[in-house]
């Protein structure tokens, strides 16, 4: 009797086995056919904006406002995002010597020039919190002194990237009700708007979890992108900026107590204070080729590295260097970081960079107004 018990469970475990199976593959398959109907070029190379976006934006300030506010605890007003920075270095970049011509854009125009700039690396969170916890990590760059009409600012060329290769949105409607719906702390919920199976973002929500990542030994050693597309003269490109083997001694940083609040700090200042050892990268751009799917509307979607591959325009030394002192982190602490500051020739396109025109520079106005007044 028990032996029969027994083979009947065996069976029905096995059966259940083998359906949950199929059904994982099913539907794993039916997702692989969607995704590949669905995202198939060719695509527009032109912007395309919708109806309403200047009104949903408006209202992204607001909440982003009241978040920095809630996150001041009687402090200075922070930035709205990457508030906490693990320094701001002096960094040199040099355009390739033997870039080709069709790459001669904007900074990049003369082959061999090299540009003075401040690089500041930072954790995403919108408040300083210890480096363990698992985060977005920030580079920005500012070359100095860039002659030359911009589309916003003064002398300065920015570039500003996080690391990781997507954005957990696509575009100003989606970042609105997903951030409306993060600040009233639906974290999760927030990538399943209603009850219709058609509106949940579960991609969306899969890059989200991946973006808030463990920190990297260093913030010298991860690989920095735009995510959001440029112009580059005549071409639409993404770019990104990769840790350098070559050109730099080779350095392997010493283990770090990860329990420390800032050991990113930390270990940027052992590198470039105490053992006095470069850091290197390179700048990479990838052009679009819009036969396929690389949109420029939908930063949620990478493009194919294998059809666009990275091409190197510019390498980025940053010397050794005493930079933790209470003036510069406070010189960094004001400074302005935008993907506005820049050459007409390198014009930030699609939505989300649409957006962060008016957000950066509301939020920079308000944060500095703020701290004048203190
Ligand atoms: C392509 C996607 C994005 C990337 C790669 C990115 C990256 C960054 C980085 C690295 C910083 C710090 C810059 C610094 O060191 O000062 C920053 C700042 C900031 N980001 Fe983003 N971000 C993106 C999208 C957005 C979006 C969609 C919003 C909101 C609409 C946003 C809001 C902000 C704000 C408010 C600041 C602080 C500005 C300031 O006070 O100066 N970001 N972002």
């Amino acid at each position: 009797m028990l032996k029969r018990l027994w083979l009947w469970l065996g069976r029905l475990l096995g059966r259940l086995t083998l359906l949950l199976l199929v059904v994982g593959l099913g539907g794993w398959g039916i997702g692989a056919l969607y995704y590949a109907s669905k995202f198939s070029g060719p695509v527009s190379s032109e912007e395309e904006i919708p109806p309403g976006e200047a009104e949903l934006t408006r209202g992204i300030i607001d909440d982003a406002i009241r978040i920095v506010e809630a996150h001041r605890d009687n402090t200075r007003v922070l930035r709205g995002a990457h508030a906490k920075a693990h320094g701001c270095v002096r960094a040199e970049v040099s355009v390739l010597a033997d870039l080709p011509g069709t790459l001669r854009q904007g900074v990049f125009r003369d082959p061999g020039k090299i540009w003075q700039a401040w690089v500041r690396f930072s954790n995403g969170n919108a408040y300083p919190q210890f480096d363990r916890v698992r985060d977005a990590r920030g580079m920005a760059i500012k070359l100095l002194d860039v002659p030359g009409e911009k589309l916003l600012g003064e002398s300065e060329q920015d570039f500003v990237m996080f690391n990781n290769s997507v954005f957990f949105v696509r575009d100003v409607a989606e970042y609105r009700s997903n951030f409306a719906a993060q600040a009233e702390g639906n974290r999760i919920l927030a990538f399943f708007p209603g009850w219709d199976p058609r509106s949940w973002e579960i991609r969306h929500l899969l890059i989200a979890l991946r973006t808030l990542a463990p920190a990297p030994e260093s913030p010298v050693r991860t690989t920095y992108n735009s995510i959001a597309p440029f112009k580059f003269g005549p071409h639409n490109i993404k770019y990104r900026v990769v840790p350098a083997e070559s050109g730099c001694p080779a350095y392997e940083p010493p283990e770090q107590n990860r329990d420390m609040p800032n050991f990113l700090r930390s270990t940027l200042y052992r590198q470039l204070s105490l053992d006095r050892v470069p850091a290197c990268f390179e700048l990479q751009v990838q052009r679009q080729n819009p036969e396929h799917y690389m949109p420029i509307e939908d930063t949620s979607v990478e493009w194919d590295e294998d059809i666009a591959p990275f091409e190197t325009v510019a390498r980025i030394t940053i010397p050794p260097q005493d930079f933790d002192t209470p003036e510069q982190n406070l010189f960094c602490d004001n400074l302005s970081f935008n993907p506005w500051h820049a050459l007409p020739e390198h014009r930030p396109i699609g939505g989300i960079n649409r957006l962060r025109k008016a957000v950066y520079e509301a939020l920079s106005t308000y944060r500095h107004e703020r701290n004048a007044a203190r």
